[in-house]
């Protein structure tokens, strides 16, 4: 049977990822995590929903000889899908070291282990946040990258350069790098989403916590020259990135990628400003957040949103869910999470 791989496939995006490729195709699922950032009852939820089963193996990328010794179990892997890394924004610039020895050190044993098995088509995890601060928007692929504001962004610039180099030495080998833009919100069920191990530093898991009451929303900013004065994101709904990781998979295996290496933006194209998502949060859910102004983030970029015309184009992939969606579907989660129904 052909075999996918997904590392942090108990993670947000990875594990709505397991979900649609256990609905959407006939693979057998082999998930990688180490939980250093995740909590294994996430795989117990996937299977809810989906009423499938797939593998599971607990190890840490990072130890090539451990990494080696579990796949080798398998007879036929045809992909892997490479979400595993850390990715808090913050903490990458207090703790680069630990960024780029994680990051880098686990995509280099994975693209290693590739070449050693002829494993051929290879899907990677990056972000925006490689455009840095962008002149021009909407950012398509082609839009110059510009100097990382973090360790973070950093590692998936370079981790990208690492995948444009590996490429071309490797004959049948292909790869398409999606860059993601913000994901949000949860499964449509109520059964999975967004799990902070730690506290929060992204905007909707702080906006439903604090209409919960276990966080205080600051809105970092409102004298920016924008719309409202708010910083502006391209909020993408995680089922529709989780969507088009099945249909960039399906790409490279039917082979239908003239290209070593293939970049797609991961956003709707729309630009929505930090007020403008908590009113489609109050408008959708029926109440009102509390929440104070205050001073702008360091780091932040005043705004971004993708041109995602390529996405659509050639991975006939088009995004379904709007800003009021997301915040519906955060909402209904955070809400069985305040039940204790997650576990
Ligand atoms: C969004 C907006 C904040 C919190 C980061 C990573 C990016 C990707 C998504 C991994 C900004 C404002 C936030 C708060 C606020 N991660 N905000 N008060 O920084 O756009 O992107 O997460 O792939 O790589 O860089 O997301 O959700 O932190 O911020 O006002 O308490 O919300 O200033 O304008 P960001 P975010």
């Amino acid at each position: 049977m052909k075999t996918i791989i997904v590392t942090g496939g108990a993670g947000y995006i990875g594990s709505h990822t397991l979900i649609e490729l256990l609905e959407k195709t006939d693979f057998n699922i082999v998930s990688i995590d180490n939980f250093s950032n995740s909590d294994k009852n996430t795989y117990t939820r996937v299977s809810k929903i989906t009423n499938k089963l797939f593998e599971t193996i607990e190890l840490d990328l990072c130890d090539k000889n451990a990494l080696t010794k579990a796949l080798n179990k398998y007879e036929s892997i045809v992909g892997v899908i490479h979400f595993a890394a850390f990715k808090t924004v913050p903490e990458s610039v207090s703790l680069p070291l630990k960024y780029y020895n994680n990051n880098l050190t686990s995509l280099i044993n994975l693209l290693d282990y590739c070449k050693e098995k002829n494993i051929n088509n290879f899907i990677f995890s990056s972000s925006c946040s490689v455009y840095g601060n962008a002149d021009k928007l909407p950012v398509t692929e082609e839009t110059p990258l510009k100097k990382a504001e973090s360790s973070y962004a950093h590692t998936k610039q370079i981790g990208e350069e690492i995948i444009n180099y590996f490429a071309p030495s490797v004959s049948s080998f292909k790869a398409i790098i999606l860059r993601y833009f913000n994901p949000v919100g949860a499964h449509i069920s109520g059964e999975n989403g967004e799990l902070p191990i730690s506290k929060p530093n992204n905007l909707v898991p702080i906006i439903t916590q604090t209409a919960s009451g276990k966080n205080n929303l600051t809105v970092f900013g409102n004298d920016y020259d924008t719309v409202d004065g708010t910083c502006i994101r391209d909020y993408i709904h995680v089922s529709d990135i989780a969507d088009a990781h099945v249909k960039a998979l399906i790409y490279l295996i039917e082979s239908k990628s003239s290209e070593k290496v293939s970049v797609f933006n991961l956003g709707t194209g729309t630009g929505v400003s930090v007020l403008q998502a908590i009113k489609s949060f109050e408008k959708m859910n029926n109440l009102t957040l509390n929440y104070t102004i205050g001073d702008r983030r360091p780091g932040d970029v005043i705004a971004v949103y993708a041109n995602n015309e390529k996405a659509k184009s050639i991975l006939k992939w088009e995004p379904k869910l709007n800003i009021d969606d997301m915040m519906l579907s955060a909402w209904k989660w955070q809400q069985n999470l305040n039940k204790g129904l997650t576990n």
